[in-house]
């Protein structure tokens, strides 16, 4: 009972305190600036963990062949390198602004499993410039961007542009004629799942702490 009466005021401080700063304005919000050392370490921390977390589960489809990659790199180009640079490429102008930065998903594919690539692309980050891709694209138009990220730690320059000559009209964002592009990757995704994709939401992916965690904000 004691050291409630110490412990209790001392939180009502910490919480005055911290509801203070907020409305103070003194935190630099600019992404110009970097977080400070502890802010960073705590944000990265609590993301990495949170992915890990949730990624736990996800049946992943076989991305060992070359052709699932092949139906994602479109995409890929389309969708993701104005951000993350691709071999050979930096990011275009919305990326070098971004604060966090868009990592070199060549590393991230060594770091990260493919279901926590797939997560992440699926639902985005939080509060960084991540979309949830998820949002507009269902899950057979994912897996394919992610056979190809985990090839990206083995590609240069000259490999990327020969796989984009390669999958011409492949993907929903080929140059070519856009529904051959989806009866492409639906094929491949046919032949290479394990898993039949009907419904695709149920049977390329399984998130059973899905429905807790979109709830708690
Ligand atoms: C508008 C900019 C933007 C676009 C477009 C974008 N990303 Fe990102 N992405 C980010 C940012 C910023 C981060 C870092 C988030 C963080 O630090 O938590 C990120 C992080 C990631 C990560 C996690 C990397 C790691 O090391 O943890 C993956 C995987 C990823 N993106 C995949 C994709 C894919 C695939 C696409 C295209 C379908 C894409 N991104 C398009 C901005 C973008």
């Amino acid at each position: 009972m004691k050291s409630l009466k110490v412990v209790v005021p001392l939180l009502a401080i910490a919480a005055i305190l911290m509801v203070g700063f907020a409305y103070s304005g003194l935190y630099d919000v600019s992404a110009s600036a970097p977080h400070s050392g502890i802010v960073d370490w705590l944000l990265s921390t609590t993301s990495d963990a949170s992915v890990k977390r949730r990624a736990k589960g996800i049946l992943v489809p076989d991305l060992g062949d070359d052709a699932m990659a092949l139906a994602g790199v479109n995409d890929f180009d389309a969708m993701c390198t104005g951000c993350h640079g691709a071999p050979g490429q930096e990011p275009e102008a919305i990326g070098q602004g971004l604060n966090p930065s868009a990592p070199d998903l060549a590393e991230a594919a060594i770091e990260l499993t493919p279901a926590e690539l797939f997560w992440v692309t699926k639902h985005g980050i939080k509060m960084t410039g991540m979309p949830a891709w998820g949002a507009t694209h269902d899950d057979n138009a994912l897996w394919p961007m992610v056979a190809f990220m985990t090839m990206l730690p083995e590609m240069d320059a000259e490999d990327y542009q020969a796989m984009l000559a390669r999958a011409g009209g492949m993907g929903h964002h080929a140059a070519a004629d856009d529904d051959a592009g989806h009866e492409n990757v639906d094929a491949v995704l046919d032949d290479h799942s394990t898993h039949p994709h009907d419904p695709p939401e149920v049977a390329i992916s399984q998130e059973p702490e899905e429905d807790h965690s979109d709830h708690q904000h």
